[in-house]
């Protein structure tokens, strides 16, 4: 078993704006093994990469992505909520993130943010841009649309896909291979030990999300889960150092 991969949630979130170019390349300088990232698509069918529905969070203006063009998207300022600093950095599309993460050989984890809205054709753009970058084998989609990830399942059996899940379930093994996914992305409460270990058994890789504090990051090295999602880089990185 390899050791446990550092990915920088959303970016290095917690020092940069989320899901922003600045964000990811701060994650590849620290030396993260790979990025989470939340994609929807736009109005005229582009990937973007962006947590919620809407822009408002993050942008301060008003509007669903799927109402929005991709031109109307890169007007928009994602960075100055976060600090002035990164006044005026847009919201990336796929392309961009994918680019950087084939030069750096970074791993990827692409959310497919098909859940309170349904983007019809989301798998689909997804699955040709990871082959037109070759990262079809450095990446997991994840998502908590189980039904998302069977889809990719049928388009692709070779993509790894991962639930996305909050709830304590009962041998999630069990579930993950009845929806036809890889992987299983705990909320990390719910990654106890015995759903780490029995997950292993199954043959199941375990990446538990969104792990800040050091005491659990240490729990979840010890159990060898293979990756831990985090906002915390480089707090990660010295962890497994020291483990
Ligand atoms: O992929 C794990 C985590 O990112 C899921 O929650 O809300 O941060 O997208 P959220
Ligand atoms: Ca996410």
């Amino acid at each position: 078993m390899g050791q446990t991969k550092v990915l920088a949630h959303r970016g290095y979130s917690s020092q940069a704006p989320e899901n922003t170019m600045a964000a990811f390349r701060l994650a590849a300088e620290a030396d993260a093994d790979g990025l989470e990232l939340d994609v929807h698509l736009t109005k005229d069918g582009e990937v973007v990469v962006i947590h919620d529905e809407t822009v408002k969070r993050t942008t301060g203006k008003k509007g669903r992505i799927r109402d929005l063009t991709l031109e109307e998207i890169r007007r928009l300022d994602a960075g100055s909520w976060f600090s002035e600093s990164f006044n005026g950095e847009p919201i990336p599309t796929l392309d961009e993130v994918l680019s950087l993460a084939a030069d750096k050989g970074l791993w990827l984890n692409i959310e497919l943010k098909n859940n309170k809205i349904r983007y019809p054709g989301l798998e689909q753009a997804v699955l040709e841009r990871l082959d037109r970058y070759g990262m079809a084998g450095r990446t997991v989609l994840s998502s908590f649309n189980h039904y998302s990830l069977r889809t990719v399942h049928e388009l692709r059996p070779d993509i790894d896909t991962a639930i996305l899940y909050m709830a304590d379930l009962v041998e999630p093994w069990h579930y993950a291979r009845h929806v036809g996914a890889s992987s299983i992305h705990p909320y990390w409460p719910t990654a106890r030990d015995e759903v780490v270990r029995g997950c292993h058994k199954a043959g199941l890789p375990v990446r538990p999300f969104t792990v800040n504090r050091q005491e659990e990051m240490r729990r979840l090295l010890h159990v060898s889960v293979e990756a831990i999602i985090t906002d915390y880089v480089t707090r990660l990185l010295d962890e497994r150092n020291a483990t």
